[in-house]
């Protein structure tokens, strides 16, 4: 008998630390550096990403691009940005010609010698500035694996968004298939696949991820200008996320429920402004995505 509760609690506790697809979820409200945090420091490099562990991030949010020589590495754009890029010998992309510096065209070695950090962000003036470069996704797990265990801090969560669409397969990026084995490579091979969640505004590989990779959390990322029909958009995934994480300002009390009903959690992005991190919080989301993890860790 006494056996057979404690099994039974075993099952119950268990069960409570699951999600949707059986994929292991932070349990308390997730706080995740977006972009590392991208209005403290340069945006997917290893300094945000260390920055967002001392500040006390439950979770990194960080973007994977492809390169020609097959490396996942950490960028919003398949290519070199106007806003944040500049090239080896001083000159900067323009608004017109950044996508034909195609990272998937160029082999990491030629990536990193460009600086992404030093250019000064209209967008976040309060960005520190250091000449960076774009790193390996292994590089940045080691950086934090390490710094983790070197100053005992809590395990942190990685929300990697794999930076694909339909009508760049292939030009800025391979297909899905390919994406999504390249990345769980670098995922497994490091270890860290139980604190990892998968996500994309690309169903695809969320949904090779679904299929391949069962044990890995998925978020489906939702834009809000179209005005979005939420069961539309899981009919069309095929299948039910650990997360819905739409744009904050979709969020209110009917997409809740939606979300309780069908068991995920509800992670918005990307919410910069204390008294609307407050806000949602006090909705009861399950975390946010910021710019500014210091400020959600003040409220
Ligand atoms: O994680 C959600 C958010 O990062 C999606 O938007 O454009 O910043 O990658 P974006
Ligand atoms: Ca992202």
């Amino acid at each position: 008998m006494k056996h057979l509760r404690f099994l039974l609690f075993s099952v119950l506790f268990s069960c409570s630390m699951r999600s949707a697809d059986n994929a292991q979820l932070p349990e308390k409200f997730d706080i995740q550096g977006h972009r590392g945090c991208r209005g403290l420091m340069p945006e997917n490099t290893i300094p945000a990403m260390i920055r967002a562990l001392q500040i006390g991030v439950t979770t990194l949010e960080m973007d994977a691009v492809v390169t020609k020589d097959k490396k996942v590495i950490l960028s919003h754009e398949p290519f070199m940005s106007h806003e944040l890029a500049t090239a080896p010998d001083g000159t900067v992309p323009g608004i017109g010609n950044e996508k034909s510096f195609n990272i998937y065209e160029m082999n990491y070695a030629d990536i990193e010698k460009w600086d992404v950090g030093s250019m000064f962000h209209k967008r976040f003036p309060e960005q520190q500035k250091l000449k960076l470069h774009k790193p390996l996704l292994s590089d940045v797990i080691d950086s934090v694996e390490n710094y983790i265990k070197q100053h005992k801090l809590r395990p942190v969560y990685y929300n990697i968004e794999t930076k694909c669409q339909p009508s760049t397969d292939n030009v800025f990026h391979p297909a899905p298939d390919e994406f999504t084995s390249l990345l769980m490579d670098v995922i497994n091979r490091k270890g860290i696949a139980g604190r990892v969640i998968i996500q994309s505004f690309d169903p695809r590989t969320l949904r090779v991820v679904h299929n391949s990779f069962p044990g890995i959390a998925t978020a489906l990322l939702v834009e809000g200008l179209s005005n979005p029909n939420h069961q539309t958009k899981l009919t069309d995934l095929g299948f039910t996320p650990s997360i819905y994480s739409p744009e904050y300002h979709l969020v209110n009390p009917s997409l809740l429920s939606f979300c309780r009903d069908k068991k995920m959690k509800l992670i918005p992005w990307t919410v910069n402004d204390s008294a609307e991190i407050v806000r949602l919080r006090s909705m009861g989301v399950d975390g946010i995505i910021t710019d500014y993890p210091d400020r959600a860790l003040k409220n």
